[in-house]
């Protein structure tokens, strides 16, 4: 069974929390001499010079209209890769918990967790892509306080099967976590409106992708009130800054100039893959809900390089277990798809030997 106080490490349980001047004062002042703020202004925006919302109420109650969820179901990081080492931080103990990944996946849990001194085992994903429920079970112990699951899942781009998920779900009596960052290009429903049924349960997303704001550092985790209590308290006070926030509202009003560019990226992806299955060397076109597409293709270390050469870089991944031979590559503008595809001309043109 779930209990949230098992997994909560004991310096955190009885951890009390650091009280901001803007947590001890909440209400209607014209003078605010509580911060050692700099009362004067500053040489940008006299506005700036206050501290933000240590709790980014109004942002948070934009995203909670956006995605159907209660506000006290939103927590707020620096990218999301903030609430990854957070979840370490409040959940596994050093030395003596662990975690479970599934690569290939998203480097920064291996580095979080290093960073943390938290064990990882690995159950490494199917050559489908998709989840080995058998390897995974058996490498679950009583120290097992995270389980990262990527849906859907970088490098490889596809979601993970829904099912195997909520097998997970309800087989692990630790934290689940679905990390969601390129959702919005996908088929698959988010798992948000799952909180309900899965105390277990944190999802993942960010405005690094869809939104087009990886300058602003903002992720979102998505849970139940209990574990995000837990985050808040451990989170450092002012992790959101002003401008940020400020940002991420005005963002906010334009979700349909956002839907447009989710539409138009897709449909780019979809090309861009047409593309690529059409090249002589290319051996497979993974298919992706995200907004890249893995290609497995011959010689995939030198197009890199050849790329580089013509001032175009995709993230060659054929070192990593599973993506022999691959390459990452993201949806960029018409433009530079069209410059992408004319390199890769010039790099099956440079291989012919002249007669
Ligand atoms: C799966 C996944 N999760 C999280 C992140 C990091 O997101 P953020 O920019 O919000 O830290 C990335 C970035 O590439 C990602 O691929």
């Amino acid at each position: 069974m779930f209990q949230l106080d098992k997994l909560i490490r004991d310096n955190i349980k009885t951890l009390k929390a650091y009280s901001s001047a803007r947590d001890e004062f909440s209400g209607e002042a014209s003078v605010f001499l509580d911060a050692n703020e700099n009362s004067l202004g500053s040489p940008l925006k006299k506005w700036y010079n206050r501290y933000p919302d240590p709790h980014q109420q109004a942002v948070k109650k934009a995203l909670s209209l956006i995605k159907g969820i209660a506000p006290e179901h939103i927590f707020l990081g620096n990218g999301s890769d903030e609430c990854i080492d957070l979840l370490y931080r409040c959940f596994c103990e050093p030395g003596k918990d662990n975690a479970i990944i599934c690569p290939p996946t998203y480097g920064m849990y291996e580095v979080s967790a290093n960073i943390n001194n938290i064990a990882l085992k690995r159950a490494p994903l199917l050559p489908d892509f998709q989840l080995n429920l058998a390897h995974l079970e058996t490498l679950i112990d009583e120290n097992t306080k995270l389980i990262w699951l990527c849906s859907p899942n970088n490098p490889t781009g596809n979601s993970l099967n829904r099912a195997d998920i909520e097998m997970v779900l309800n087989h692990f009596d630790g934290i689940v976590v679905i990390d969601e960052a390129y959702i919005n290009f996908a088929k698959q429903n988010s798992f948000i409106q799952d909180l309900v049924d899965y105390p277990n349960l944190v999802v993942l997303q960010t405005f690094s992708k869809a939104w087009g704001l990886a300058g602003l550092r903002l992720g979102m985790a998505f849970a139940s009130k209990e574990i995000l209590a837990v985050m808040d308290k451990v989170k450092p006070p002012y992790n959101i800054n002003q401008v940020t926030q400020e940002l991420a509202l005005k963002a906010m009003e334009e979700l349909g100039q956002v839907k447009d560019m989710i539409r138009i990226l897709v449909d780019m992806r979809e090309a861009l893959v047409g593309v690529f299955e059409s090249m002589p060397t290319v051996e497979k076109v993974y298919p992706s809900d995200a907004n890249f597409i893995l290609v497995k293709i011959a010689e995939a270390r030198k197009i890199y390089e050849f790329l580089l050469t013509k001032g175009i870089v995709v993230r060659d991944r054929s070192s990593v277990q599973l993506c022999e031979d691959c390459l990452r590559i993201t949806i960029g503008t018409e433009q530079e798809n069209t410059d992408l595809v004319d390199a890769m001309q010039d790099w099956y043109a440079s291989q012919t030997i002249p007669e």
